[in-house]
């Protein structure tokens, strides 16, 4: 977010040769301003869901306008912002509902006809109040950051980036695509971003788009006439669509109007209406790829990945394994009342050579069988001396765990097995008689 942006000063006036004599008085003094002829257009630029923008930092407008006045206009900015200054400019007549505008939360107001400098000098005023607002609230967020604790963990340069890049975007109101594979925490950065927006005292909306029926899907999104949809629930909120790579084609298409126009043409002869959404979608599959082979409508795509946000596969930053198995036993051992398991060198070892396709939520299940005792390469510290073991009794209980591990992930599978193992299939048949490992169980568990 640019400081600039954030400064912008509007002024609303249905005087032309009024508001052009101001905005060059206001360029003299180094100050910018975009003008409006009436409330209504300044509104709808206010309130503009198509690409939703910082607000201005000053609000100026005439009391006296025809239709929408100064006065609804206060209001509508309060509703939105009530911490965005609004100084009115007044009439002779006009100072009892000025006053009263002030009661309400109108910055200041000015009465006509007013020396330009004491205007100025307001707006000024008003923009280093707008100023420390924004500064104040950017500190609140970072303190609440840090006591509610940020919830990804992880120290490694990928997580670091990754950090770095939502804080940046959560502030700038960007539509989002987050990639990665399951289990990466897709969900909890969709979350945060939430969380660090400014729309965070507004619903974060999740739609599963995999979990959708395909019967209800669409009255689900887009509502009856009788029950609002998910996208009108989010309406100035923030709308997730997860695992959007399963939307169906016939709702790509009807999503369509909402990513690029923020128009919703709802069921049941409801009138298409506006709705202001921040729109987060997130996805395992490679959607370019999902595009190239005609699953995927490449239209909403480019609507989608305004700013792509990838989540790094946990192999690819190994440094955080330790402080993530870490931080899930000690939350598994309080959670299921038992003591904290002993790290030892069969579970680091497993730790280090395993890939984690199931990433992070793959290592959280680890701990929990970790600290019930359902895994053999990690053990109790009421069954100590795995530590003190020989080397080669270490190396035993690491492969038993290893072969076990790998038949329960295959379903009992020997030959898929042996593929991941990188074993001839004999090789690994006589080592799973030396531990005494019969597959036939694991076979029956997935059935
Ligand atoms: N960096 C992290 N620090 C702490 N916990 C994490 C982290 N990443 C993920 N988790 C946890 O791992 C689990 C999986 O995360 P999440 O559900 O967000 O993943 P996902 O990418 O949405 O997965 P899927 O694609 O399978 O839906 C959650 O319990 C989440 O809290
Ligand atoms: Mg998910």
């Amino acid at each position: 977010m640019t400081t600039d942006a954030a400064m912008r000063i509007l002024l609303v006036d249905d005087d032309l040769p009024f508001r052009t004599a101001l905005a060059d008085s206001f360029s003299i003094a180094g100050l910018e301003i975009e003008s409006f002829g009436d409330g209504q257009s300044a509104l709808e630029s206010l309130f503009s869901g198509q690409s939703p923008h910082e607000l201005p930092a000053v609000v100026v407008t005439d009391l006296r306008m025809p239709r929408f006045d100064g006065h609804a206009l206060l209001s509508a900015v309060l509703a939105r912002d009530p911490e965005l200054p609004v100084i009115l400019m007044t009439g002779h007549g006009d100072i009892a509902m000025a006053v009263a505008a002030l009661k309400q939360g109108a910055f200041d107001f000015i009465a006509k006809p007013f020396p330009t400098d004491h205007l100025i000098a307001s707006v000024r005023r008003a923009m280093e109040t707008r100023r420390l607002v924004l500064e104040n609230r950017r500190l609140r967020q970072a303190v609440a950051e840090v006591s509610e604790g940020f919830p990804l963990v992880g120290e490694s340069p990928a997580m670091l980036r990754l950090r770095d890049t939502m804080r940046q975007l959560a502030r700038v109101e960007v539509d989002v695509l987050i990639e990665g594979e399951t289990g990466t925490g897709k969900a909890l950065v969709a979350r945060q971003l939430h969380r660090w927006s400014m729309r965070s005292n507004r619903p974060l909306v999740t739609v599963d788009c995999a979990a959708l029926p395909e019967q209800i899907a669409d009255e689900v999104l887009f509502g009856t006439r009788i029950h609002r949809g998910q996208i009108a629930e989010a309406d100035r909120g923030t709308l997730f669509l997860d695992e959007i790579d399963s939307l169906a084609p016939a709702l790509q298409a009807r999503l369509l109007s909402v990513v690029q126009d923020r128009v919703l043409h709802g069921n049941g002869g409801v009138s298409p209406r506006e709705v202001d959404l921040r729109i987060i979608a997130a996805t395992k599959a490679d959607l370019r790829a999902e595009v190239a082979a005609g699953r995927f409508r490449a239209d909403l795509l480019y609507r989608l990945e305004t700013v792509r946000l990838r989540i790094p596969p946990l192999r690819e930053r190994r440094e955080d394994l330790g402080v993530l198995l870490s931080i899930f036993l000690d939350e598994a051992a309080s959670f299921h009342d038992r003591p904290r398991p002993v790290l030892n060198a069969p579970v680091l070892d497993w730790l280090l050579r395993h890939d984690w396709p199931g990433n992070v939520r793959e290592l959280q299940n680890y701990a929990v069988q970790l600290t019930l005792g359902l895994r053999q390469d990690g053990r109790m510290p009421a069954e100590a001396g795995t530590i003190d073991m020989a080397l080669s009794a270490q190396m035993d209980r690491f492969e038993e765990g290893l072969l076990r591990d790998t038949l329960a992930r295959l379903g009992g599978d020997v030959s898929a097995a042996a593929v991941a193992l990188n074993l001839p299939r004999r090789s690994l048949y006589a080592r799973l008689s030396r531990h005494g490992i019969n597959p036939a169980p694991y076979r029956k568990q997935n059935a």
